[in-house]
């Protein structure tokens, strides 16, 4: 007699111990649970465009519908060239994913062995980790820095051995929000021949960026959006700059037609859209500052950002607890315990709307969490 649940004696060892990705939380769920209008509830957890996105995008993927019974292009080719066009590199091949999620899953197909490693900042994006184990490998993990958030170089360095295969580095770094100094980047990328992975997914809204120095340095790899400056995370469009030596191996390994029609339209359509993009930076910036203003005169300790988050330090209050206030409020932001290494006491907010930051300073200032 076969046991109830045989089929499980077939998951891989590593599958057995994984916990599932923390996701930010949606709308319905939070209406439901606490009974409320969903029209009354701020989805701020996960760092999306609060404007929408951009109308010609909209109106690209509505046409593209057209043609939806036509599977899309393999590997986006019309999409990766435009891109490729706008930035104008020597040896560099844009590469484009579902969402960057994908690339990063993309990244353990390419260069993990089962038992090699990888190195992580943290606290940091958790799918770096995540995308190791699937792989089979071993994240190694590195607490930045306290207080400045920057990476402990000198560490890291000494870390890389002949199993690790990749670098980590996520800048500016969610959920801390500050970018990553210029000259440790440089020396990680410079010190090593491991494949370096910079995550760029909020540079727009930081204005700096190292796609440049992917023409220099054959083992870096950069990472970028559609998510978050350009409004498109339903779609799940990401992309990479990845040099040319590496491309047909990455082809060669790829999932076809990993981005849907309507998604490769709306990119690229996207693109387009400067004013959108104004909009955002300008939204974002003026955002910023009231936040800045604001929580400093409410005694509220926060973490200065280049991305389009701000992240609360609440301690010594739990992360966790005030999350679960503002929820209570229909206030959706991310208590950040699942991001390693001080997590606990952090709550990221997406900087939204004139009115929607200043329900959440409201609401923020409710709670007691002078400093
Ligand atoms: C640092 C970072 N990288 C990557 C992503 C994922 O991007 P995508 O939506 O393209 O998968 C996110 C999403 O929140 C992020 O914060």
């Amino acid at each position: 007699m076969r046991k109830k649940n045989y089929a499980q004696k077939n998951l891989r060892s590593v599958i057995l111990n994984l916990h599932q990705y923390t996701a930010g939380k949606s709308i319905g769920e939070i209406a439901h649970k606490y009974k409320l209008h969903p029209s009354k509830i701020l989805k701020l957890g996960s760092n999306e465009n609060v404007l929408g996105s951009s109308l010609k995008a909209k109106i690209a993927a509505t046409f593209a519908l057209e043609k939806v019974n036509i599977y899309p292009e393999v590997v986006s080719t019309e999409l990766s060239n435009k891109i490729k066009k706008l930035h104008r590199l020597k040896n560099v091949e844009v590469v484009v994913g579902n969402g960057m999620d994908q690339i990063l899953e993309m990244l353990g197909r390419l260069f993990l062995n089962n038992g090699d490693e990888t190195i992580i900042s943290v606290p940091t994006f958790t799918p770096y980790e995540l995308s190791t184990l699937w792989a089979g490998g071993k994240p190694r993990l590195i607490p930045l820095l306290k207080n400045t958030w920057q990476m402990n170089v000198e560490k890291i360095l000494k870390t890389i051995n002949k199993r690790t295969r990749i670098i980590y580095i996520c800048s500016p770094n969610n959920p801390t929000g500050n970018l990553m100094n210029e000259e440790d980047i440089k020396k990680i990328v410079e010190s090593t021949d491991k494949i370096v992975f910079l995550d760029e997914a909020y540079a727009e809204f930081a204005g700096k960026s190292y796609i440049k120095w992917v023409e220099k340095y054959p083992n870096l790899i950069i990472g970028r959006t559609f998510s978050k400056i350009y409004g498109l995370a339903g779609y799940r469009v990401g992309y990479a700059f990845i040099n040319k030596a590496l491309i047909s191996y990455y082809l060669n390994s790829i999932t076809p037609f990993v981005v849907s029609r309507p998604g490769q339209a709306a990119a690229l359509a996207a693109l387009d859209d400067k004013d959108f993009v104004s909009k955002t930076l300008k939204m974002n910036s003026e955002g910023k500052k009231f936040y800045y203003e604001n929580l400093k005169a409410a005694g509220i300790k926060y973490l200065p950002t280049n991305a389009n988050f701000i992240t609360i330090n609440t301690f010594p209050i739990k992360a966790k607890l005030i999350g679960t206030k503002l929820l209570e409020k229909g206030i959706i932001t991310r208590e950040c315990t699942s991001f390693g290494n001080g997590g606990e006491y952090f709550v990221r907010i997406t900087i939204g709307t004139k009115e929607q930051n200043k329900r959440v300073l409201e609401a923020l200032k409710s709670l007691s969490l002078r400093a």
